[in-house]
């Protein structure tokens, strides 16, 4: 069964407020518990938008929406979860805290997915006394328009586990991809923070500002990245003669001192000041909000636009526009 109707939310941030949007846009009732005083504050303003992002991403009759409540504590929030999401601070100590506190609470056959960026989720499941329904689920923000999700499962996770998830996760629109061995920061953030150091670098050493940095990706290679992948891109660029003939001739540069990814600035408060100044002058005129809005605004033109050519993320909405029909 790949349907679920009620689902738990526990840690109510950005991300926890994505998953939100995605599963009520889903029909699925969702607790929420969060501490925090501003918590239903801040997730009302991010349904505000992924409402309206919905609305023009998806063509056809859309799902009723699901409801969402908030609870003061983890018993009730979780009590009759078929999934329970723990989207709380990237610490082990408070995560593993929050699911000794859900398996008290929750029904034994509930999937309990994390949404860490990037611990082992051995180390999730370490002290659980069921640690079989416990995986790592890692999205994309914004959850409610990236389909990708990192499905990671640990040593004592039972693979039914992951099975199950991946249908639920494909009938919420998204892109299951499953890891194939357990490894910190998994796949996409470990492309990420290679691109993050080597930027932290250039503006350092002062050969890029950050608005330098964010052109060379934007202007380029980033728009093929949408659509193509590392190895796809590399194969075209090979031309007729191909993957082989591209390795061939950028080989070398391997052995070169093109890139510092082996060595990390160091982290101290003359770099965090040099980063956001410029950040605050590159983009400082704009909200947050208003910034949101314009890259969920993008975001959905090029899934629509991938959508029409059938192709990559673009072919998951399409399958997903699908099965709203039947
Ligand atoms: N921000 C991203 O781009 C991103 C992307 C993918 C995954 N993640 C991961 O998602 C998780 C959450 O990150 P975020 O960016 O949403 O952080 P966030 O700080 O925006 O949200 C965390 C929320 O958890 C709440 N919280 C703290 N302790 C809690 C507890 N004991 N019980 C319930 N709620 C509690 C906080 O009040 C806060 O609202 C982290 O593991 C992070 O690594 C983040």
């Amino acid at each position: 069964m790949n349907k679920i109707s009620k689902a738990a939310i526990i840690g109510g941030g950005v991300i926890g407020a994505g998953w939100i949007a995605r599963l009520i846009e889903n029909g699925v009732d969702v607790n929420v518990f969060d501490p925090a005083s501003d918590a239903q504050q801040k997730v009302n303003a991010v349904l505000v938008n992924s409402r309206e992002a919905y609305a023009k991403l998806t063509d056809g009759e859309r799902r009723s929406e699901g409801a969402v409540q908030f609870f003061s504590g983890t018993q009730k929030a979780v009590a009759d979860a078929d999934l329970i999401v723990e989207s709380v601070p990237e610490r082990l100590d408070i995560k593993q805290t929050v699911y000794a506190e859900i398996e008290h609470y929750a029904s034994s056959d509930a999937l309990i997915a994390s949404s860490t960026s990037g611990i082992m989720p051995s180390d999730l499941q370490s002290k659980m006394r069921h640690p079989e329904r416990l995986f790592v689920a890692h999205p994309f923000n914004p959850v409610y328009l990236l389909p990708l999700v990192e499905l990671v499962a640990g040593k004592k996770t039972d693979p039914k586990t992951i099975e199950r998830a991946s249908e639920i996760y494909k009938w919420l629109g998204m892109h299951p991809l499953h890891v194939k061995k357990e490894i910190e920061a998994f796949i996409a953030d470990r492309l990420l923070e290679a691109i993050w150091r080597e930027s932290l670098w250039l503006v350092k050493d002062g050969i890029a500002t950050t608005q330098d940095i964010d052109d060379a990706v934007r202007y380029g290679f980033g728009l093929r990245y949408a659509q193509m992948g590392v190895f796809d891109t590399y194969r075209v660029a090979g031309g007729e003669a191909g993957m082989r003939h591209f390795m061939a001739q950028f080989g070398p540069c391997l052995q070169w001192p093109w890139t510092k990814l082996m060595d990390v600035p160091e982290f101290n408060d003359e770099l965090v000041d040099l980063i956001t100044n410029q950040s605050d002058e590159q983009s400082g005129h704009m909200s947050i909000r208003e910034m949101e809005k314009i890259r969920d605004d993008n975001l959905i033109t090029i899934l629509r636009g991938l959508k029409d050519n059938r192709w990559g993320a673009g072919e998951t909405l399409g399958e997903y526009e699908k099965s709203l029909s039947t």
